[in-house]
């Protein structure tokens, strides 16, 4: 039996700027998928449970247990399924000639905007790397997952992948010529607490992705002059959080989310966490991952703070998870 995990994500800055070559800063979050990759000598026993998430391929078969929203499993059960097999092709890894059962669980919860796919796709990696001692290194799981990305992202940039690989806090900026990418890890002097909402909404993130791209096609001034302020904004974010300012943080938070509105990813259900979030204290609060539905992010440094906002959340029927970064 072998087994993986990767890590759930949060995007602080610079999510779909990231793609064009932006720098963003993501951390990973303390919660994680694992995924267990069993070899099954007769394959007349890879049938599916016919349980949500469950499927099947030639030589193997997968049963997704991980605590997820609503409906998540079924929008995303083409995109996963193509995916599983993108990671056994970058693994080198015929499942036609060692049947195998993967089953994933873990505690990080199957929603948009939390870096779900990503972490599936590190899990199995890792779980295929132990089960066949294939001797793969970070870096190279790091490269599998991201092949598998692209059955959910299209073109990600990679940060997701990363983040869920390496966990901490980093700064990722893509390498747009196809070279290495440059990432940075960030030390913080301690973790930040951080309430992440989640608007109850799958969102698909390719879309997402094509949607911008598409925009940024169309009006090239108005898109020209956000990726210019996103990339100075995220300097600034940089620095504040090396000076650990956490209200210069706060404040860079929400003007991303403006950007992010301004490119058209933001949901009406976002934007009124973000409120909600901004009314009860948070420091600065803004959409993350993919957006058009998912999560979003509250700077909430104080546990009586972060508890606070986190309630407010809930008191409005959202659901609200309380996590730290830079852990
Ligand atoms: C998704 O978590 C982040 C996006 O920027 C896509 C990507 O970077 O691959 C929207």
């Amino acid at each position: 039996m072998g087994v993986g995990s990767g890590f759930g994500k949060v995007i602080l800055f610079n999510e779909h700027f990231v793609v064009y070559g932006i720098p963003s800063i993501a951390s990973a979050i303390d919660s994680r998928t694992e995924a267990i990759v069993e070899r099954v000598k007769d394959p007349r026993l890879l049938v599916p449970s016919g349980n949500e998430g469950s499927m099947a391929g030639d030589g193997w078969v997968l049963e997704d247990n991980r605590p997820a929203n609503p409906g998540y499993k079924k929008e995303k059960y083409q995109q996963q399924k193509e995916s599983v097999l993108l990671v056994f092709k970058a693994a080198g890894f015929d499942p036609t000639e060692n049947n195998i059962r993967i089953t994933l669980g873990g505690d990080l919860k199957a929603v948009g905007g939390i870096g779900a796919s990503a972490a599936v796709c590190v899990s199995l990696a890792r779980a295929l790397n132990d089960e066949f001692r294939l001797g793969f290194d970070d870096a190279r799981i790091n490269q599998i997952a991201y092949e598998g990305e692209k059955a959910y992202a299209g073109t990600p940039s990679g940060i997701d992948n990363t983040a869920s690989t390496y966990g901490g806090l980093l700064r990722f900026e893509k390498n747009l010529s196809g070279g290495e990418n440059r990432i940075e890890l960030l030390k913080v002097k301690r973790p930040i607490r951080i309430v992440m909402g989640n608007t109850g909404i799958t969102a698909d993130t390719k879309a997402a992705v094509a949607g911008v791209r598409e925009r940024k096609e169309k009006e090239p001034a108005k898109y020209d002059r956000i990726f210019r302020e996103a990339m100075a904004l995220v300097g600034k974010a940089d620095a504040a959080l090396r000076r650990y300012d956490l209200r210069a943080l706060g404040r860079l938070m929400n003007q991303n989310h403006t950007l992010l509105q301004e490119i058209e990813v933001s949901h009406p259900k976002l934007d009124e966490l973000v409120e909600l979030a901004r009314r009860n204290g948070a420091y600065g609060a803004k959409l993350t991952g993919g957006g058009l539905g998912g999560y979003m992010v509250a700077l909430t440094p104080q546990k009586r703070l972060q508890e606070k906002v986190a309630r407010a959340m809930e008191a409005k029927g959202y659901e609200a998870f309380r996590t730290m970064i830079g852990v």
